[in-house]
């Protein structure tokens, strides 16, 4: 097959920022996606109803002419969070999902939570009204080595949360162990998850070996081939609780090129020809609509958007920008190291 047409994907976790680097990546991605679920951790986070509808004011105010995209807004949940603020925002249509992050997981996420019985209203008012929460899965707890963390994170908090409130929806976010993809399968229809681009092409080899890559760096971090291979058997299944979440993070290049470089990969310009090569490199081409445009929706009781997008195989080689540039400074583009013949068609 050289051509295949899906219904326009979606992006089910996508970091558009705020501002300058807003302006420079929102039509990276509002070139192949419908709809995405904006993340909340901006510097100061998306917390009430009222700041989510005032960022999702920008982010329309900042699509090009003649783009048409939808962002999905999410809370990002503090121990402050009021539910009654949750539920407004939820009946008014503004958000679309609440984003939990223990707090010091990842970038921007201090504000995160700690205690989690003092979360526990809002969480029983968002099982009540069907509110899915994305859940950012890995411990904080630095006795636990990284490469761990989102197992360990499975046994000591997202099982006990969810088995305290029966009917809680949940997508755990950017898996990137076999342990999660088995935890997923092992409960019922509540629980979905997603998985990112980079994650089903690289592994911590890919990071770490022959110098160190800082555009490779994300959170959760790569695991072992074993888990990239995990992730990648189930993303291409076509199985209806794994749905594309490209966790596309734009950091400028110098934040990531750093001492101490920040956790992100940018791969919104490019994820929809890199998806087609993993599938079809699996012989699962005819999955990746599943995976990209159905599967979302179905989880979020949305329609499947009826516009389409079509890829193309070509001989040569796709080419798209190292970089792109805007006031927020150069975002290096994902580079999945291996060529790639597939694109998107005008
Ligand atoms: C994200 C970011 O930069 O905001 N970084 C990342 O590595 N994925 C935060 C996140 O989703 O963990
Ligand atoms: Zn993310």
């Amino acid at each position: 097959m050289t051509q295949i047409t899906l219904p326009r994907p979606d992006d089910w976790h996508l970091h558009l920022r705020d501002g300058a680097m807003l302006e420079a990546v929102l039509p990276e991605s509002a070139r192949h996606f419908a709809r995405a679920i904006i993340m909340p951790n901006l510097v100061p986070p998306v917390v009430t109803g009222a700041q989510a509808a005032a960022y999702r004011e920008r982010i329309l105010a900042g699509l090009p002419a003649g783009m048409r995209f939808t962002p999905l807004m999410t809370l990002y949940l503090t121990e402050e969070t009021d539910p009654a603020d949750v539920a407004a925002a939820a009946a008014a249509g503004i958000v679309t999902a609440v984003k939990l992050y223990p707090a010091g997981a990842t970038t921007n996420s201090a504000s995160g939570v700690r205690d989690f019985d003092k979360v526990r209203g809002v969480l029983e008012k968002m099982a009540e009204i069907g509110l899915p929460l994305c859940v950012h899965g890995e411990v904080t707890d630095p006795a636990v080595d990284i490469f761990d963390r989102e197992a360990v994170f499975i046994e000591r908090v997202l099982d006990p949360v969810r088995r305290a409130t029966p009917g809680l929806r949940v997508v755990m976010e950017h898996i990137t162990t076999k342990d999660g993809v088995d935890y997923v399968r092992s409960q019922g229809e509540d629980l979905g998850a997603t998985i990112t681009t980079h994650h089903l092409i690289i592994n911590r080899n890919h990071i770490l070996v022959g110098g160190i890559k800082p555009h490779y760096y994300c959170l959760p971090v790569a695991k072992r081939e074993s888990h990239r291979l995990a992730l990648v058997e189930a993303a291409t299944s076509g199985e209806a609780r794994f749905f594309l979440g490209t966790d596309s993070a734009p950091h400028a290049d110098p934040a990531k090129e750093s001492a101490c470089g920040c956790a992100g990969c940018f791969t919104a310009t490019n994820t929809m020809p890199l998806l087609a090569h993993v599938f079809e490199a699996e012989g699962r081409l005819a999955n990746l609509e599943a995976f990209a445009s159905r599967n979302g929706p179905a989880f979020y009781r949305l329609p499947v958007n009826s516009e389409t997008l079509t890829l193309e195989k070509t001989d040569t080689a796709t080419h798209w920008p190292a970089k792109i540039f805007g006031g927020a400074g150069p975002v290096t583009v994902f580079d999945p190291g291996f060529p790639v013949f597939w694109h998107v068609t005008p």
